[in-house]
């Protein structure tokens, strides 16, 4: 059997909060060591010539839940990162995307990722796509808006059209930390997406791990339907 392509990769990084809380530290020291992790594993995509998109749940539109402390820090660490990756990514030929409703975030945030963006748009190894103030129903409820506005007809085509990824489907879906859900990820472009889970904390989650994942990813049987 021939292995099956990777192409989209997409990660829940979960876990941040209790890698900390085990080590006596604040959550947000959590959410800092992930950065890391973040880093070594778009390297990692990047440097694998089948794998052209990584879709990273970065911050879900259920998350402003979250004590204000721990949602400042986020915000601030998130601009911190996309402005100061921005060499990396054109040393690495990565390009930079965002999906989610970005209107609740900052100017200053929004000016950070738009400049990224453009700054990276001609880049090939690699698209990192963070999904912020996501949620994939409140996705779909947009893409709707979006087709109806442009007087087009619901349709499955037409639908996937107005998503906020024009990308190819997702073939493998990891959640670290542990849980076994999707918390409103990416609902509609999973729907042939094989699942795998790790117990590993997201600062944990090792470049080997990953390697193991997609050994096993590749040697699963896909019938999408079929026999
Ligand atoms: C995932 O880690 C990162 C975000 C949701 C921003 P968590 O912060 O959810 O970590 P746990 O699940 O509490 O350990
Ligand atoms: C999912 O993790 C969201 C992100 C990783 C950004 P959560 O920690 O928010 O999910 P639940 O609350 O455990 O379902
Ligand atoms: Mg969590």
């Amino acid at each position: 059997m021939t292995p099956n392509p990777l192409r989209h990769l997409a990660i829940i990084m979960d876990g941040n909060g209790r890698w900390a809380e085990e080590r006596g530290l604040r959550r947000t020291k959590g959410h800092e060591a992930g950065v890391e992790t973040v880093r070594r594993v778009t390297e990692y995509c990047a440097e694998d010539p089948e794998i052209e998109t990584l879709t990273l749940y970065a911050f879900s539109t259920e998350n402003w839940k979250r004590p204000k402390m721990e949602v400042d820090y986020l915000m601030h660490l998130l601009e911190k990162y996309v402005r100061l990756e921005r060499e990396r990514y054109m040393s690495r030929g990565i390009r930079f995307e965002v999906i989610g409703d970005l209107s609740p975030f900052s100017s200053r945030l929004r000016e950070t990722l738009e400049e990224t963006r453009e700054a990276t748009r001609h880049n090939r190894a690699l698209t990192q796509i963070l999904a912020l103030n996501y949620g994939a129903r409140d996705e779909i409820v947009r893409s709707v808006r979006r087709l109806l506005a442009a007087g087009e007809e619901p349709s499955e085509a037409s639908i996937s059209r107005h998503l906020d990824t024009p990308y190819a489907d997702v073939d493998l879906l990891i959640r670290t930390g542990g849980e076994e859900r999707l918390s409103n990820f990416l609902l509609w472009q999973l729907s042939y997406t094989e699942l795998f889970f790790s117990e590993s904390y997201w600062p944990d989650f090792s470049v080997d791990e990953l390697r193991r994942i997609i050994e096993k990813f590749q040697s699963r049987r896909r019938k999408f339907g079929g026999i």
